[in-house]
């Protein structure tokens, strides 16, 4: 069996800040509000100029700094984000370019919040497969692109960010196994309509390019979704949430994150959590996460990583470190 072993990580967060209190001067909100019904109290935004591709760039330069890996051995990239560069090339294509290195499959996947999972469980087949043995996968998002800046709906919950992972074959440990879900009911509650061939660029279509959603329905599906697939998942590998070492949530809610913990009974300091520093990041969130706590992980634990988003799209994975 050749699994894929999570053998480096890296990060990377904007340096500037968004907090409650800035957004309490844009619209009608304030710190208390949002710090109670979400557990956020700051988000990172990139600067004006820069894109996904940047930020995809630097998480990955942070990992070959800090591990002593060879870049130049990637032979598989993947870049899950749903706010792309540019409709195309991919950004995974741009990301090559500015790192330099050629002859890389290199390719996007969108499942907006689940796309790291999604990426993670695709590259874990080609390791599987015996025919890569050095997949990178990055989860970046620049959503603040995509933000109202004047709408309380979503400019409290989302900022922006980057993080990659390097898979490498492993006889005993890495990624186990994971069940990931979709369907098309998410649709009209949470989505960027425009700038796709549905609705291309118009006047008409300006507003359309913000992201939109019912907060209150995707709530609720998020926390069933979550805890369900999670103990799915458990049972088919014959393990109790009493086994697992670590719980890694995307990052949505924190009221969503506790809310997952209490339905699959995981104990709190078991779950790991940093939506307070950087709001939702998309599909940067879970792996942000893991390279922030990653001196915890000790060789045989069961880390347990589960996401939702927009489609909807959503699911789980089983690591075992
Ligand atoms: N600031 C101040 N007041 C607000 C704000 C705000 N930003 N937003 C809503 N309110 C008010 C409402 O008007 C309402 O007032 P009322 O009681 O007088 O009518 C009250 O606060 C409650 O509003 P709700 O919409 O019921 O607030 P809720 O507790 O549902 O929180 C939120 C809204 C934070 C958006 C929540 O629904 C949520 O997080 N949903 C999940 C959405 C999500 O995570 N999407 C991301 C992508 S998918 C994913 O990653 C899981």
């Amino acid at each position: 069996n050749n699994y894929a072993n999570i053998t480096a990580i890296g990060g990377f967060v904007p340096k500037g800040r968004r907090t409650n209190e800035d957004l309490a001067t844009i619209c009608d909100t304030s710190d208390e509000w949002i710090t109670k019904r979400t557990g956020i109290k700051e988000r990172r935004i990139l600067d004006e100029g820069l894109a996904t591709s940047d930020m995809a760039v630097e998480a990955i330069i942070n990992l070959f700094d800090n591990y002593n890996k060879d870049l130049s051995k990637v032979d598989a990239l993947i870049v899950a984000t749903s706010t792309p560069d540019m409709l195309m090339p991919a950004t995974a294509n741009i990301v090559c370019e500015k790192l330099k290195i050629n002859n890389v499959w290199a390719f996007d996947l969108n499942a907006a919040c689940s796309g790291f999972l999604y990426a993670l469980n695709v590259a874990s087949g080609l390791i599987e497969s015996g025919r890569y043995k050095n997949v990178l996968v990055v989860g970046a998002d620049n959503i603040s692109a995509f933000v109202d800046i004047h709408d309380r709906s979503t400019n409290i919950l989302f900022g922006d960010g980057a993080a990659a992972v390097l898979l490498e074959p492993n006889e005993e440990f890495g990624v186990m196994d994971s069940l990931l879900k979709s369907n098309g009911e998410g649709r009209e509650f949470l989505n960027i309509e425009g700038g796709g061939s549905l609705f291309p660029a118009s006047l008409d279509t300006l507003d359309k390019h913000y992201i939109k959603q019912d907060g209150k329905i995707v709530f609720k599906k998020a926390v069933t979704a979550m805890s369900e697939t999670c103990l799915e998942l458990l049972e088919k590998n014959n393990l109790k949430t009493d086994d697992v070492k670590w719980l890694v949530p995307h990052q949505a809610n924190k009221r969503i994150i506790d809310a997952v913990g209490n339905a699959i009974k995981i104990e709190d300091h078991k779950t790991m959590v940093n939506i307070e520093e950087y709001g939702n990041t998309i599909a940067a969130t879970i792996p942000l996460c893991m390279w922030e706590n990653v001196s915890k992980f000790k060789k045989g634990d069961f880390i347990l990583l589960t996401a939702f988003g927009a489609g909807f799209s959503w699911g789980a994975s089983l690591i075992k470190w």
